[in-house]
């Protein structure tokens, strides 16, 4: 029997169209559209296919957005001046600065910049925190749209084994926050964890973010496990593949996401949810 697939380009298009409609409602109650402004340094190819596709989910729901593109060269002061006057604009709800930056600039002082109502990627260490402490604000967009796909599922969370692969600031530790707070037991794996793939075999949740084509093979899994790959690889035949090996983990989970069309349009819909979320805090 093969996994049932978690269809995160459907699930995620699903996620546009109720944001759409609440954006549409405002509108129509006299309220002004979110704002969204999106900062990229640099010339990331990455960064710019990322910056370019969360645009225009933005278009698609009603979201006005700018982008303001710097130089590589651009100075810590001058980004920080930057986010200082977007956050004092009153049409600007949400402020997402894209990772990595150039050396120069210090990310977690950009970060701390951004007034924590702004903080549409969650990563301001005040929504982090008040993730850990079960009173969320802004949450990441990647874990917050992987336990959208895990609501989809229908299966109750609380008491399984979850294991997360992956220590980043941006998946791996707030993905355990939030399976923490729905009441998972969590293992947080890293470069340095022992008898990985014995830990692996006992998830009943395993999610994969560390960034290595296939690296998780098809007996790792624990068979039914429900399965989220945030890997987003190129093989050697340059072919687009997640962390987990697809086809043979799909033979034994219950649940699984497929790369491309799983986890990365999720993350871009809870990017549009927090956008809209923020813009509600700013109504007061
Ligand atoms: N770089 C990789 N993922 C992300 C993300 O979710 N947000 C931002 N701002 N940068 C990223």
């Amino acid at each position: 029997m093969g996994a049932q697939v978690l269809d995160g380009k459907a699930i995620a298009a699903d996620v546009r169209a109720q944001v759409k409609a609440q954006v549409d409602a405002r509108l129509v109650a006299g309220g002004r559209a979110p704002g969204l402004a999106v900062v990229l340094v640099g010339e990331n190819p990455a960064s710019q296919v990322y910056v370019r596709n969360k645009r225009l989910a933005c278009a698609e729901v009603g979201f006005h957005s700018v982008l303001h593109e710097l130089p590589a060269d651009t100075t810590q002061a001058a980004l920080l001046e930057l986010i200082d006057r977007l956050n004092a604009d009153p049409a600007i709800d949400g402020i997402l600065v894209q990772l990595p930056l150039p050396e120069q600039i210090d990310a977690e002082a950009v970060i701390e910049r951004i007034l924590p109502t702004k903080d549409v990627d969650g990563f301001h260490p005040y929504n982090v925190g008040r993730l850990a402490l079960r009173m969320p604000l802004l949450r990441p967009c990647t874990p917050k749209g992987v336990m959208t796909l895990l609501a989809r599922t229908g299966q109750e969370l609380a008491g399984l084994d979850a294991v997360v692969i992956g220590q980043s600031n941006i998946v791996g530790r707030p993905m355990a926050l939030e399976l923490l707070a729905a009441r998972c037991t969590i293992s947080v794996c890293h470069s340095r964890t022992r008898d990985l793939a014995d830990k692996a075999r006992a998830a009943d949740v395993l999610v994969v973010a560390i960034g290595r084509a296939r690296f998780v093979p098809g007996d790792w899994i624990k068979p039914g496990a429900l399965v989220i790959d945030v890997g987003m690889n190129r093989d050697a035949d340059g072919k687009l593949c997640g962390d987990v090996d697809y086809d043979a983990a799909s033979a034994r989970a219950g649940w699984i996401t497929p790369v491309p069309g799983g986890v990365g349009p999720m993350t871009i819909a809870s990017l549009l949810e927090n956008t809209l979320q923020a813009a509600e805090l700013h109504a007061g």
